[in-house]
């Protein structure tokens, strides 16, 4: 029944920061213990979710510094999550299936939440990028041919 989270390089959003974060909610569910063995739990699950909370607010500071057209759907996600993990908490983690149905949700959504949903704003942070670049190109490109030309007609 062991189920532990090891981070994968193509699990990243692009951002360091919050790369960090995302292995940190991992590693928080990785402290749960395998088994109930009457340790307490509860201030493991505080902890993550505090830290959870805060993750959140910083990824959709970023999403809104960058414009990114699909942050309403990703606070809603968020919101889900928050009330998913409360109702599951709600409970007290006592039993080896209760433990294992806390992390296996943990789990699931965040890996399933990375690669679907934060890979969005990767990928439109990497398009926005890509066209600041283009834009700068054709300014350099501009500025280049008008050095030619004013060259060649020795202006
Ligand atoms: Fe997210």
């Amino acid at each position: 029944m062991g189920l532990k989270f090891v981070w994968e390089e193509n699990y990243t959003v692009g951002n360091p920061k919050l790369d960090d974060q995302h292995k940190g909610i991992l590693e928080m569910a990785n402290q749960l213990p395998e088994v109930a063995d009457g340790r307490d739990t509860r201030s493991i699950i505080m902890q993550l979710y505090k830290y959870v909370r805060e993750h959140f607010f910083h990824e959709e500071k970023m999403m809104k510094s960058i414009n990114f057209p699909l942050i309403s759907e990703q606070q809603l996600l968020h919101e889900n999550f928050i009330t998913e993990l409360n109702n599951i908490s709600s409970e007290p983690i006592d039993s080896d299936e209760r433990l294992h149905t806390l992390k296996k949700f943990i789990y699931d959504w965040l890996i399933n939440h990375i690669m679907y949903e934060d890979k969005k704003y990767f990928q439109f942070s990497r398009e926005q990028a890509k066209t600041a670049s283009n834009k700068s190109d054709a300014s350099d490109g501009k500025k280049q041919r008008c050095a030619t030309k004013c060259k060649i007609t020795g202006i």
